[in-house]
């Protein structure tokens, strides 16, 4: 049997990072976080004094991003130039500017160009020690990085939901304050980045999972449930 490709995209708090790599792990599959390597991209720039604003030069400094990602759902690891980023690319200085970076159409040319090479070399793994197929996630991987995948999934979740999901991850609350605290950097972020990619609706063929009202194990069950139906039928 061919290697399975999942392709999901969602907005900031929809749960999609973790309940893709949950998905990845249950079916034995890679799982690759596009939003990661953004994020790693970003972190370079800070750490090597490029400013965001140079439009050429971040391109440049990203086109010469020495980025070793690991695709093991078990142990993801995301690495810049020797240096393990894993916590440093999600502090509240990188998801403030990663938007500055993901808004650059020749970053997100590179970036692109490498997922495609990571999800085509395990779509190409035949055996099962090789692997069986990988579940990518980001903002436009059903749309233009695999429109080909073999099942599309737009995860989407209520404003609501997605903040107090966030509040949660960021201040271990969803309290009004701990919301509030959020809420302009989530839709700002989402506003920002829906100038260059479409996210919040899905295209021809792309199936829609709420996870508004489902809790974690009700999301990872409902998008295995559209895997085994889509993938079903290939
Ligand atoms: O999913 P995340 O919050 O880790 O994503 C980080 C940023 O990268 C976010 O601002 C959106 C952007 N991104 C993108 O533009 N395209 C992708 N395929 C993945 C993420």
């Amino acid at each position: 049997m061919s290697a399975l490709v999942v392709a999901v995209d969602g907005p900031s708090g929809s749960g999609k990072s973790s309940v893709s790599r949950e998905v990845a792990r249950r079916l034995g599959l890679a799982y690759l976080d596009t939003g990661a390597m953004y994020r790693a991209a970003t972190w370079w720039c800070v750490h090597t004094g490029v400013p965001l604003a140079d439009q050429d030069a971040v391109a440049q400094a990203v086109r010469d991003l020495p980025l070793d990602q690991g695709v093991d759902p078990d142990a993801p690891h995301v690495v810049v130039g020797g240096t393990d980023v894993g916590e440093a690319i999600r502090t509240t200085e990188i998801s403030a500017a990663v938007s500055a970076v993901a808004t650059n159409l020749a970053v997100r040319d590179e970036l692109r160009r490498r997922q495609r090479v990571a999800i085509a070399v395990e779509a190409a793994a035949s055996s099962f020690s090789e692997g069986r197929g990988i579940v990518a996630e980001g903002r436009d991987i059903t749309t233009v990085v695999a429109p080909d995948a073999d099942v599309r999934i737009l995860l989407t979740a209520s404003e609501e939901a997605r903040l107090a999901r966030r509040a949660r991850d960021v201040h271990g609350s969803d309290d009004d304050a701990a919301v509030e605290a959020t809420r302009d950097q989530v839709l700002r972020r989402d506003a920002d980045d829906s100038t260059v990619v479409q996210f919040h609706v899905a295209a021809d063929g792309v199936v829609t999972v709420d996870s508004s009202d489902l809790d974690f194990e009700q999301t990872v069950a409902a998008v295995l449930q559209v895997v085994a139906e889509v993938s079903g039928t290939r």
